[in-house]
């Protein structure tokens, strides 16, 4: 992030503060109940999660020569990365009888081959080999090969796509995403839809209340945010802002980002939490979690250090606190008590982030028809 763009925010931060206020929208929003609910959204989110550039691992997690399955809202990819380095993505099924190619994570030097009939793909997806292959006279004709997917890499990351961040590539640059190491990466399966996760990441008005016994202590009440697009950065003003002189917006705030629509990136003082949620049903997500340090633990001391940052910050602050208060929030929408929620002028980030999705999955609709 630029050093104005950090010396504005912290401005920003400190006259909340001194006028005990902090960021408001100027009205008050919406969301519909039904937003959770409805299986004709999800598949409406389903189709867009697969069609927008999105984070599908971090590209430490694809060695040179590795091939590696991932699952894109349902849909079964595979990242080969060949031993020369270069990327690729394909869907995850054989040109035969559809059977799923890379089960499991696998090395792959030269080829993919299918375990079923043993039809063989380069690293490419073209199709070299087909055993028996007299019987099939389309294949001489058609040469099926994989299906490619296109993707690439930015900040550290492997997207379906190139995402279209506008400045927040500059402030993602500045914070040196892309020579992060990955320390730890979890996945869990949680009980909520995947917009409830989301919902806990893009507004800073729970935290005196829920995380009061973890890291309430570490924040001030104020938190200002702004929309790239549909993407948002937001800054939650921590205890250091009013003591700390001439300082970079980390040693003084928490900076959050919306990777729009579903990875959500918290630049916590030594350390980030990428964190992706994908929907598995209405009711249900896959929230993947990703330590990112700036280098390797240089010692124990360190790797100690970091330990117990994940243990506070992802076992228990997003955990049993964030996750547990989105799966109590499906919980209740079994019970009719309103069509629609309150979001109040200090939570507009939800009104921002259903606002995006309901206008690109609108988007996608008029393009199909
Ligand atoms: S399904 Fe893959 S070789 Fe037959
Ligand atoms: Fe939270």
């Amino acid at each position: 992030m630029r050093a104005e763009t950090q010396a504005a925010l912290i401005d920003q931060l400190r006259a909340h503060v001194a006028a005990r206020t902090t960021g408001l929208a100027e009205r008050e929003a919406r969301v519909a109940r039904d937003v959770y609910l409805s299986p004709a959204v999800l598949d409406a989110e389903r189709a867009l999660l697969r069609r927008v550039p999105v984070v599908v691992a971090h590209a430490s997690e694809i060695a040179p020569g590795a091939a590696v399955p991932v699952d894109r809202a349902g849909e079964p990819l595979v990242l080969v990365r060949d031993p020369g380095g270069t990327l690729r993505g394909f869907l995850n099924v054989c040109r035969h009888r559809g059977t799923l190619l890379v089960p499991h994570a696998c090395t792959a030097r030269k080829a993919l081959v299918c375990r079923y009939h043993a039809w063989t793909y380069d690293l490419t997806g073209r199709l070299t080999h087909v055993p028996q292959g007299e019987a099939f006279p389309s294949v001489a004709e058609e040469r099926p090969g994989l299906v490619e997917v296109p993707v690439v890499e930015r900040h550290g990351f492997v997207w379906t796509g190139v995402p279209q961040l506008g400045v927040l590539d500059e402030d993602l640059a500045g914070f040196g995403l892309a020579s992060h190491h990955l320390l730890r990466a979890i996945t869990w399966r949680r009980a909520c839809n995947w917009k409830l996760v989301i919902d806990a990441f893009v507004e800073g008005y729970h935290v005196t209340s829920l995380h009061h016994d973890s890291i309430r202590r570490f924040f001030l009440d104020a938190a200002v945010q702004e929309a790239f697009g549909p993407h948002l950065r937001s800054a939650g003003a921590r205890r250091e802002l009013t003591s700390t002189a001439a300082p970079e917006i980390r040693d003084v705030a928490t900076v959050f980002y919306l990777l729009f629509p579903n990875t959500v990136l918290v630049l916590h003082p030594d350390w980030i939490s990428a964190i992706t949620v994908w929907p598995d049903g209405v009711d249900h997500c896959r929230f993947e979690h990703r330590m990112l340090v700036p280098h390797a633990p240089r010692d124990d001391a360190e790797r100690d250090r970091w330990d117990r940052s994940h243990a506070l910050i992802v076992e228990q602050v997003f955990a049993r606190e964030d996750l547990e208060i989105a799966e109590a929030i499906q919980a209740g929408l079994g019970a009719h008590a309103d069509d629609s929620f309150r979001i109040g002028r200090q939570e507009h980030g939800l009104a921002h982030f259903h606002g995006a999705l309901a206008a690109a999955i609108a988007s996608s609709s008029c393009q199909r028809a």
